[in-house]
């Protein structure tokens, strides 16, 4: 049989035995609606949803009320922006955005502001490409990418945030840990940031789950309306609603990827980040005269251009190779445009790799352009 190796975790995981195990004993024999039910079954239900929103908050340091979980990183973003501006309606926020930011961090901020809901500035970054400290600008609203998916370099959001709060205590900040999550322990109390979100399927869960961290879910305003987020419904029309964090929780939740996201966080944590294989796969294109890499030396993620070839010609011919990478803008068009690049490839390496894979995949690299 031909050889796969595929080595893009950024892109989504493969999914563990433990995963689909759990799963499918979740599908087979305990499936009900949570929430809803008063039988055996659905309490447990409820009690398997209950501990995976306690294993995700142990996980980023916060409690379980703080914890929503959502569709994705993109589905929080987009609704991060209608909760904010549902509990700021006549206020014309500026809303900081960064070159390191994944689309899907920053275009639903600039759809508000083509509608005239806000207005966008950028958050310089340094001569490494690491967000400014000492060049924040004013802003109400921050989104503060916690990992580029291109670079693959930690920034520390605890002394950015920092910095924020110097300019501006009431500052609201939005992590986007949809990399980083993977690689480096999340710590939200010290990060003191006012949301945080990561997709469940980056680290090993299922598509379609996502956690949206809510410092404060108290303070802010629902964006979504339906069953499970309200207690009573009111003869005027007005709501009751449920505490936090349910009232963010309209409609029933995606229960098998919950499910799953419990087992997913349970085994990243013996994950050793796999730094051997991409320093190796670093230490071996470094020595390559046709490879430029992008990301720095210790980066968890590994991009780079090849001379005189189009990303995507490079990306189908290890394709041919059964060797599956990343190609293109990543959705991460503004750090390439700084990078002085259209696209680039990206190696990312899981916890299903080994020695092996990377070797496959360098020496197939170079016999291609080596
Ligand atoms: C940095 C970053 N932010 C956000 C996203 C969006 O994540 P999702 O597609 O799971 O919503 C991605 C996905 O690649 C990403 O890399």
């Amino acid at each position: 049989m031909k050889k796969f190796v595929y080595v893009d975790a950024s892109a989504s995981w493969l999914k563990s035995q433990s995963l689909i195990e759990i799963e499918s004993e979740f599908l087979a024999n305990s499936y009900a609606n949570a929430g809803r039910g008063i039988c055996e079954r659905a309490d447990k239900v409820d009690r398997l949803v209950a501990e995976s929103r306690r294993v995700c908050a142990d996980f980023i340091g916060t409690n379980e009320k703080n914890i929503v979980f959502t569709f994705g990183t993109t589905d929080a973003f987009n609704r991060i922006v209608n909760i904010v501006k549902n509990t700021f309606r006549d206020k014309n926020l500026v809303v900081a955005v960064s070159d390191l930011d994944h689309h899907s961090a920053r275009l639903p901020w600039m759809a508000l502001e083509k509608a005239g809901g806000c207005k966008t500035v950028l958050i310089p970054l340094d001569k490494n490409f690491n967000l400014d400290f000492d060049n924040v600008p004013v802003a109400d609203v921050f989104v503060i990418t916690a990992m580029s998916n291109v670079l693959g370099v930690p920034q520390d959001v605890a002394r950015f945030i920092k910095s924020v709060r110097l300019k501006n205590p009431n500052a609201i900040t939005v992590v986007d840990a949809a990399q980083y999550v993977a690689h480096e322990k999340i710590d939200v109390k010290k990060f003191d940031c006012d949301f945080l979100a990561f997709s469940g399927h980056k680290i090993g869960a299922d598509t379609g789950v996502g956690v949206m961290y809510i410092k404060n879910p108290d303070l802010f305003m629902c964006d979504k309306f339906g069953g499970g987020m309200v207690n009573h419904v009111l003869d005027d029309g007005n709501l009751i609603l449920n505490k936090e964090p349910e009232k963010f929780e309209a409609g029933t939740l995606p229960l098998t990827q919950i499910v799953g996201l419990r087992q997913a966080i349970d085994d990243l944590k013996k994950w050793d980040g796999g730094h051997d294989l991409t320093n190796y796969i670093y230490e071996e294109l470094s020595k390559l005269g046709s490879i430029k890499i992008l990301s720095p030396k210790d980066a968890s993620i590994l991009s780079f251009v090849v001379q005189d070839m189009h990303v995507l010609d490079f990306g189908a011919l290890m394709g041919a190779k059964n060797i599956c990478l990343r190609v293109g803008n990543m959705c991460a068009s503004w750090i390439h445009k700084k990078l002085g690049v259209d696209g680039s490839v990206r190696i990312s390496v899981g916890p299903w790799n080994t020695m092996e894979d990377v070797r496959y995949v360098v020496e197939n690299i170079k016999s291609l352009v080596g």
